[in-house]
C-alpha cells in the first residue's frame, strides 16, 4: 500500500506529531506533502519519513471564514491540486490529515481516481469552527471512503454537522510507551536547571492558545500555598501574541512572577513531564483528544484534565487521573491541594494510569488498527 499524506502545517501540532507515528511503517512506500514549510518538515526527516513541502504560497481559509471566502480561496488552491493530482497517481490512497488537506485531497482524489481517507482530529463544533468551514469539511469527508476519528467526542460532532455516520471509526494516538521511561538521575538534574528542585511543580504542556486555558491554571496557582510552581511549556505556534501577553499581565497582576516560568516549545516533552508533580490540562472549550494528557500517564505524573471532549474519555476521575470543570480554577486549586496532601493516594492513581495507558495507547496496537482499517 503506497500512500500520499497531506497536511496543511509547517509547525507541530498534535495532529502532525499523530502523524509521525502513522506514516512511519509506511516509511518506504510513503510520501507526506506539506502545504508549508517549517519544523514539522524537519521532525519528518529525522524520523526518515519522505516528506516535500507542495506550495509556498500561504492558504487563506481561517477558521471563523465565509461562504464566499470559502470559495475564493478553493479557487486559489488549483495549482497546488494539480501538483497533487501528478504526485497522487503514484499512489494507491491519499491521506489527508488536516482540514485543508482534504479540501484539496478530495478533489485531488476525484481527478487522480484514488482512494481517500480523513484523519478528523478536530471536533466539529460551532465552537471551534464557523458554519461555513464546518459545512465544506463535512462535504468533502463524505466522500472519503473512511474517516478515522481520534475519539467519540470528534465522531459525535462529525456526525451532529452531517457527518456520515457509516464511514466513522474511533482510533485514539498511539504512542511509544519506552520513550516516556527516564532515569532519575536525568529527572533530578532537569528539576535543579530549572531552579524548582525544592517546588511542588505543576507543568502545563500546550500551545499558548486562549481555548487551552493557561489562563485557568495561573489564576488557580494564586490560591495555592507559595511552594507550588507552574511551568508553561510551549508556544504560540498559530500566532496568539495576544494571549502571551495577557497571560504575562495576569502573572505580574497576581504578583506570580516567582512562580511561574514559560518555557517556550521543547523536545524534552517526557522528561520534563517526569519532573513535574502533577500535568494539568485545561482548555475551555472540548478537546478532541489530548495527548498531553497519555503522555503524562506515560511518564508516570499525576494528571488533572478538564472534562469535556475526548479527555473524559482518557481519564477515569480518582482511578487513573483527575477530572475539574472546564474553566473553573478553584476546583483545580483543590486538586492541586489534595495531590500535594494525599501524596501516596495520588502516586498510586498516576500507576495505575501509566500500567493502563502503556497498553491501551501503544503505538503497535493502534498502528495495527490503522493498518486493518486501510486494507
Ligand atoms: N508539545 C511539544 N512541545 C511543546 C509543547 C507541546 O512537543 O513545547 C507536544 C505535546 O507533547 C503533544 C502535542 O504537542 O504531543 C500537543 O498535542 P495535544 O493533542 O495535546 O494538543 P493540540 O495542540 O494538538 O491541540
Ligand atoms: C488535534 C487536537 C488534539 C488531538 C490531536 C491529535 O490537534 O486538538 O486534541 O490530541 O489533534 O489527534
Amino acid at each position: 500500500m503506497k500512500i500520499l499524506f497531506l497536511d496543511q502545517s509547517g509547525k507541530p501540532g498534535g495532529a502532525e506529531l499523530c502523524l509521525i507515528d502513522i506514516a512511519k511503517p509506511y516509511q518506504n512506500n510513503c510520501l507526506v506533502g506539506l502545504f508549508n514549510g517549517g519544523s514539522f518538515k524537519d521532525l519528518l526527516e529525522k524520523n526518515q519519513i519522505p516528506v516535500q513541502v507542495l506550495t509556498n504560497k500561504a492558504i487563506q481559509v481561517k477558521k471563523e471564514s465565509s461562504l464566499t471566502q470559502g470559495i475564493a480561496s478553493i479557487t486559489q488552491l488549483a495549482p497546488l491540486i494539480t501538483k497533487v493530482v501528478k504526485i497522487a497517481r503514484n499512489y494507491d490512497l491519499i491521506y489527508a490529515n488536516t482540514q485543508k488537506a482534504l479540501v484539496v485531497g478530495a478533489i485531488a482524489s476525484f481527478f487522480s481516481r484514488r482512494l481517500l481517507v480523513f484523519h478528523l482530529h478536530d471536533i466539529l463544533s460551532p465552537e471551534h469552527f464557523s458554519q461555513t468551514n464546518r459545512r465544506i469539511a463535512v462535504y468533502c469527508a463524505n466522500r472519503a471512503s473512511l474517516v478515522i476519528a481520534n475519539s467519540q467526542a470528534s465522531k459525535k460532532a462529525f456526525i451532529e454537522a452531517g457527518g456520515k455516520a457509516d464511514k466513522v471509526e474511533i482510533v485514539y494516538n498511539g504512542f511509544d510507551p519506552q520513550t516516556y521511561i527516564n532515569k532519575e538521575s536525568e529527572i533530578k538534574q532537569i528539576r535543579q536547571q530549572l531552579e524548582l528542585d525544592d517546588k511542588f511543580i505543576v507543568g502545563h504542556f500546550s500551545r499558548l492558545a486562549p481555548w487551552k486555558g493557561q489562563h485557568i491554571l495561573i489564576e488557580a496557582l494564586a490560591k495555592c500555598p507559595p511552594d507550588v510552581a507552574v511551568i508553561l511549556v510551549g508556544d504560540a505556534l498559530f500566532g496568539e501574541q495576544d494571549y502571551v501577553k495577557q497571560l504575562h499581565q495576569q502573572i505580574d497582576a497576581l504578583q506570580l512572577q516567582n512562580r511561574v516560568k514559560f518555557l517556550g516549545f521543547r523536545h524534552d516533552i517526557p522528561l520534563l513531564m517526569a519532573a513535574c508533580n502533577l500535568v494539568a490540562h485545561t482548555s475551555t472549550s472540548p478537546e478532541p483528544f489530548g495527548r498531553v494528557i497519555v503522555e503524562a500517564m506515560l511518564s508516570g505524573t499525576p494528571v488533572v484534565a478538564a472534562a469535556s471532549g475526548g479527555a473524559v474519555e482518557l481519564v477515569e476521575p480518582g482511578i487513573n487521573g483527575f477530572l475539574t470543570t472546564p474553566g473553573n480554577p478553584q476546583e483545580l486549586t483543590e486538586v492541586i491541594n489534595s495531590c500535594i496532601q494525599d501524596k501516596q493516594k495520588t502516586a498510586a492513581i498516576a500507576q495505575t494510569a501509566r500500567n493502563s495507558a502503556s497498553q491501551r495507547f501503544h503505538v503497535v496496537n493502534i498502528n495495527q488498527q490503522i493498518a486493518q482499517l486501510l486494507t
